[in-house]
């Protein structure tokens, strides 16, 4: 807090608002008594300049390309934590005890099988269903199975809740997959750990044993890290805005998933690998570089750019390298897809456009990469990313409700429709 103020000028009035510092990050000015003191909205599309809350969990600097969770640099989580420690210190506020540790692994680990009831279901859906879809439908239909840890006014079914989303996460999007390649669901084991767990399920067959490499299951509980949760983005501000009317944490929950799927945002990675795969070679490069500079031309290239990030994504550095890791051990370095996307990646850092607008690549760059080197179809890629991020979305969440200030949210408009005019008969029309 400070005792600053902004000063506003309008029609000869002057007003004064609160300016409010964060830990770290710029100021606001608290603009919450301005319709009232002066009868104006702010107008914000896309909410560029706009704070839509207080958060003590993520803080990112997009000019320095930073990204902390609950303080804690997303370097240090990604190559000495756990998506599950993580997901307890995004969920809880502080990194666990060795003993809080065991008991929060023990809740995730029995919570990872899904109503059985569920199996039904996922057998309503069409095979060529894209898994966000039967993602978006699972969730919501949780809500339909778990009644009791839907009142969202006791806290300990809140607890019982956020340990249910990201314990059955994994299953339902692992089921979603072998769903679309008519294969049997394989059920979770509480022997093997959060990242080999969702391999297993996803890649194991009953006819034969499943070993995980342990290089795989590594790079999966990376990718989890690195998309456990990025601030108030759009999945994010909806699920915060759905469960602002106090709706239960499925019905949030499944919010977020559909407006991560879009490819502007969750969807960019399963975008950018068949962009890609439409380049197919080196030498086409140039004319898609040429397509997404050209103003009349909608393309972009997928995995470029980012509304935060104005510097490299933390998060694309350390997929980065885990890239290599996976593509060596798999031995696919060659593979063509990757060579694009080497090159492409290398052109675009050298060409004054991307330079200029600062466009780098992004983490769904990479993460697109080594997903498709795991075996994961590129319909697959947004659900990970919906599965990782269930925990930034529930976290948010639990501290939304938590707060005493909590409003529902409901922005304003400016008005661009017809002023009021009377009812014209249809004969008359
Ligand atoms: N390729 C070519 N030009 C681009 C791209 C791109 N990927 N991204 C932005 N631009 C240009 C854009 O045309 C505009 O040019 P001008 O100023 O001349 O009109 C300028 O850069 C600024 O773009 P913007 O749309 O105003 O920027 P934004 O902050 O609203 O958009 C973005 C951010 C991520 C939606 C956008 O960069 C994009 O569409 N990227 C491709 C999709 C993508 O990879 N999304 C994943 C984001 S990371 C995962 C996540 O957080 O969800």
């Amino acid at each position: 807090m400070t005792d600053r103020i902004a000063k506003l000028e309008l029609n000869g009035e002057s007003y004064e608002f609160p300016v409010l510092s964060g830990t770290v990050g710029p100021d606001v000015i608290d603009i919450r008594t301005l319709y009232a003191k002066t009868g104006h909205f702010t107008f914000d599309p896309g909410y560029t300049s706009t704070g839509s809350t207080e958060s003590g969990i993520t803080y990112i600097d997009g000019g320095q390309g930073t990204l902390l969770y609950r303080g804690y640099p997303i370097e240090q989580l990604a190559e000495k934590s756990s998506f599950l420690e993580v997901s307890y210190l995004l969920l809880n506020g502080e990194l666990p005890s060795k003993a809080e540790f065991a008991e929060f692994e023990e809740k995730i680990t029995r919570h990872t099988m899904l109503h059985e009831q569920m199996v039904k279901f996922f057998e309503g859906f069409r095979r060529d269903a894209h898994p966000m879809a039967i993602i978006c439908g699972a969730v919501g239909a949780m809500s339909a199975f778990y009644h009791d840890s839907t009142d969202i006014t006791d806290p300990k079914q809140r607890v019982i809740a956020s340990h249910r989303l990201i314990a059955k996460m994994p299953t339902i999007a692992a089921w979603a997959y072998k769903y679309s390649v008519g294969q049997p669901f394989i059920y979770p084991r509480n022997d093997l750990g959060f990242a080999a767990n969702f391999l297993r399920m996803c890649f194991a067959v009953p006819a034969e044993e499943y070993v995980v490499s342990p290089t795989m299951a590594r790079a999966m509980d990376r990718i989890f890290t690195l998309h456990a949760d990025h601030e108030q983005n759009a999945s994010t501000s909806t699920v915060r805005l759905a469960g602002s009317s106090h709706a239960n944490p499925f019905a949030c929950i499944a919010a977020g998933v559909a407006s991560l799927w879009g490819p502007a945002h969750g969807g960019a990675n399963e975008a950018c690998l068949n962009m890609l795969r439409e380049i197919g070679s080196v030498d086409r490069i140039p004319e898609f570089i040429e397509r997404a500079k050209d103003k009349n031309d909608p393309f972009r290239l997928m995995g470029f750019g980012h509304r935060v990030y104005k510097n490299f994504d933390p998060r694309a550095k350390v997929m980065q390298q885990t890239a290599h890791e996976v593509l060596s051990e798999l031995g696919v370095e060659n593979n063509p897809t990757l060579q694009v996307a080497q090159e492409l990646e290398r052109i675009a850092l050298e060409d004054d456009y991307f330079i200029e607008k600062k466009l780098y690549p992004n983490v769904d760059f990479y993460s697109g990469i080594i997903l498709d080197a795991i075996g994961f179809p590129t319909s697959m890629f947004t659900a990970i990313f919906a599965l990782a991020r269930t925990v930034g979305w529930i976290s948010q969440w639990k501290e939304m409700i938590d707060d005493p200030k909590q409003k529902i949210g409901r922005p304003r408009q400016l008005y661009t429709g017809a002023t009021a005019r009377d009812y014209i008969d249809i004969s008359e029309r």
